[in-house]
């Protein structure tokens, strides 16, 4: 690994975006690929097997494009496939996820706190945020709640309007959160409604601490990469936005996420599969 080389960073689609953008602000030196499997988006629905097999192709992708580390900016993809990919990329690069310094952080600050998530079907069912939040031996209560219209409507540009504020409100007050402190957004995707669900628990006069893990990766990434001596020090590479299908859609959701024009380059990984 050099310091030179690119941070690879993949989703399903889009909503690694803001990750992506945290990790631009944290660390504005380093390069990006981002990749965005959007002709398999969303995964939350898929089996562990299909998103395992998705995320060790695209890591394989990612490392053919000599990338140092590769961030699973998807908390589905964390979920079901980070062991998978550790060991798939062996010491090529340093597989990052989105579950782990969000666990870190729940360590430090929230021991006895009674803590919800909300997510896809599959960061939901495959309980790895449980299982971890059980390994602290905290007297923290988990609550995790399956959201799955939320990213399709993010995906739709539906975010700030009557139509996404009552699913969000519907979710919300569904009795599997009640009585939280702190709710975890489980999905990369969220932090686009995190106005809206914030604006939820103040009109309800809850005091919700609403957790957002985009900075948290950044951090234990700059960390990383400034231990090991692996930070650029200067910007070599133009930074790149792959997606393995596309649609006008597409790009314009990106800028909304990532905040500047972005230009979208379809790569056909799939390609040998059809
Ligand atoms: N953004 C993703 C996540 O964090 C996945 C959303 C999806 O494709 O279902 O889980």
């Amino acid at each position: 690994m050099k310091s030179n080389q690119p941070i690879g960073i993949f989703d399903s689609g889009i909503g690694g975006l803001t990750v992506a953008k945290a990790v631009k602000k944290q660390l504005p030196n380093e390069s990006i690929i981002y990749f965005g499997d959007t002709a398999h988006l969303p995964y939350g629905d898929k089996s562990t097997a299909a998103i395992q097999a998705y995320s060790v192709r695209i890591a394989e992708m990612l490392l053919e494009q000599k990338c140092k580390v590769i961030l699973i900016a998807c908390n589905s993809a964390s979920s079901a496939a980070f062991d998978l990919v550790t060991e798939y990329v062996g010491k090529k690069a340093k597989v990052f996820d989105v579950i782990n310094p969000t666990i870190d952080f729940i360590r430090e600050h929230h021991s006895d706190d009674k803590i919800g998530l909300i997510g896809t079907k599959q960061t939901v069912s495959a309980g790895v945020y449980e299982r971890k939040i059980k390994e602290l031996k905290s007297n923290i209560e988990f609550t995790a709640l399956a959201t799955p219209l939320l990213v399709p409507m993010i995906e739709e540009g539906i975010y700030d309007d009557s139509i996404s504020n009552s699913i969000i409100e519907r979710y919300l007050n569904d009795p599997a959160l009640q009585g939280i402190k702190s709710l975890i957004l489980g999905c990369t995707h969220y932090p686009i409604i995190k106005d809206s669900i914030s604006a939820h628990y103040l009109k309800n006069n809850e005091v919700v601490e609403v957790i957002d893990s985009a900075q948290m990766v950044a951090k234990a990434l700059k960390a990383f990469l400034e231990y090991n001596q692996l930070n650029a020090k200067e910007k070599v590479l133009q930074d790149k936005f792959l997606v393995s299908d596309f649609t006008a859609s597409f790009e314009h959701t990106t800028k909304t996420f990532f905040g500047k024009e972005v230009h979208l380059e379809k790569i056909p990984i799939w390609d040998e599969l059809n």
